[in-house]
């Protein structure tokens, strides 16, 4: 049986070792194709503990870490000023937003309706804390990206599925990204922001 966990602020601290392998081990794949190492993601999690209104949602299947999904503020600190400014200049308020930051399923465990439950109880923790809105960012890539593998199923779906809208707002970040040669480059990635009304 799946059962689940919310921690809020300081009670994720005994998953940091935890999350940063889901991290570090789902986004090296295509989109993400980030290539993190253990120190940084400590450090960001950090940050992550230090917001009040912060959650970490884990699904166990018994013992075992299955899925852990996390959300935060968005006028956090932690999100920084150029994407509060972003949705400022698209006339959308940043306070009346909770921020989605990943949804990680073992990839064993997806399309048992894990992803569907996740996203639920995130929106209801939102809902409890006084927020209308929430939105996360999704990277994008080309369609002829050459790490594409045939078998990647985006979940572009998943998230129209559920009821989110894609915004005509993006931002770039950079960091340390896989490469088409195998090596790893410090690049700029293209995210494009999703919201939904809850
Ligand atoms: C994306 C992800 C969170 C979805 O979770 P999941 O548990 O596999 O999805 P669910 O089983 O809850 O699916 C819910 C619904 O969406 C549909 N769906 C799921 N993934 C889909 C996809 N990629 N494309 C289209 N539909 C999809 C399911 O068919 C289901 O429909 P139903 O309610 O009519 O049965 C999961 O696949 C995952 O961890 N992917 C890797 C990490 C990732 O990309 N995370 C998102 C960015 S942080």
């Amino acid at each position: 049986m799946i059962t689940f966990e919310r921690l809020i602020g300081k009670e994720i601290e005994p998953y940091v070792e935890q999350f940063a392998w889901f991290r570090l081990n789902d986004f090296k794949e295509f989109p993400y194709l980030y290539d993190g190492n253990l120190e940084h993601e400590r450090e960001n999690f950090q940050k992550y503990m230090d917001e009040e209104q912060s959650l970490l949602i884990v699904a166990k299947d018994g013992e075992k870490v299955i899925a852990v999904s996390t959300g935060i503020p968005f006028d956090s600190p932690f999100m920084g000023k150029e994407s509060a400014d972003l949705f400022l200049q698209n006339g959308l308020n940043p306070k009346d937003f909770y921020y989605f930051a990943e949804t990680i399923i073992l990839p064993e465990y997806r399309g048992q309706a894990i992803g569907r439950d996740l996203y639920k109880m995130k929106e209801d923790f939102a809902r409890e804390m006084g927020y209308k809105e929430v939105c996360f960012i999704a990277v994008e890539r080309e369609e002829d990206h050459p790490l594409r593998p045939d078998t990647y199923k985006s979940p572009k779906n998943f998230w129209g599925h559920l009821g989110y809208e894609k915004l005509d707002i993006s931002v770039s970040f950079e960091y340390p990204t896989i490469q088409a040669s195998g090596k790893t480059e410090m690049a700029s990635n293209l995210m494009f922001f999703w919201k939904k009304k809850i």
